[in-house]
């Protein structure tokens, strides 16, 4: 059931941007691992199913800013599809509608904790930061200033303290490659600054 799942959750992502089906891999990808490493029991089919599902309510633009509510109540209508047992129909969709704080609703049990946190782990290290300037426009400077104080935030928020060393792993990764974008920035700055003196556009201090 779950590959026939897998199935239609990536055909549902085929003509979305940065919620692309990589995006829901990476996600199904960290929700394992969380759940390998808690001491927490965790039910694998819910787990694995919410984790699949989450972003169903973003393949429809135009309600991204309550995708998790909406998403919810797809998932719940896919799965009665399949003739899952409503309780675990529901204990998905509430997982589905809790990944997100757009929702306003905080994750609760196990599993929506644990893919909660797996989705806010794609939004950190490298790729989030890709993922990040996907469809955004204004100065870098800007985009990249307004993408670490979200960050902060997420990472506030993470649930489990293995989630946390995976989020750090990540911020290291990033600081890594922002210094790599510092240096090299500030080398073409200093190239091409002397083009800038001869027209008198730059003061020499
Ligand atoms: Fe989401
Ligand atoms: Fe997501």
């Amino acid at each position: 059931m779950l590959l026939q799942m897998q199935e239609f959750v990536r055909e549902a992502h085929a003509v979305s941007d940065s919620h692309d089906y990589s995006h829901v891999f990476t996600v199904c990808r960290y929700t394992i691992e969380i759940a390998k490493n808690i001491e927490e029991k965790v039910d694998p089919f819910i787990c694995f199913a919410g984790a699949l599902l989450h972003d169903i309510g973003k393949t429809n633009r135009a309600f991204d800013h309550i995708h998790g509510l909406l998403g919810g109540t797809l998932a719940e209508e896919y799965l009665d599809g399949l003739q899952v047992n409503p309780k675990i129909r529901d204990a998905v969709a509430r997982v589905v509608i809790r990944h997100t704080p757009t929702s306003k609703i905080p994750p609760v049990t196990t599993e929506e904790r644990i893919v909660y946190d797996a989705d806010t782990l794609d939004r950190l290290g490298l790729m989030g930061l890709l993922r990040g300037f996907v469809g955004k426009t204004g100065s870098m400077e800007n985009i990249l200033t307004k993408y670490m104080e979200k960050r902060k935030f997420d990472y506030a928020k993470l649930n489990f303290d293995y989630s946390r060393k995976l989020g750090d792993n990540l911020h290291h990764e990033l600081l890594e490659f922002l210094l790599i974008i510092e240096d090299r920035l500030q080398s073409r700055m200093a190239s091409i600054r002397h083009l800038f003196d001869q027209e008198g556009l730059v003061k020499t201090s």
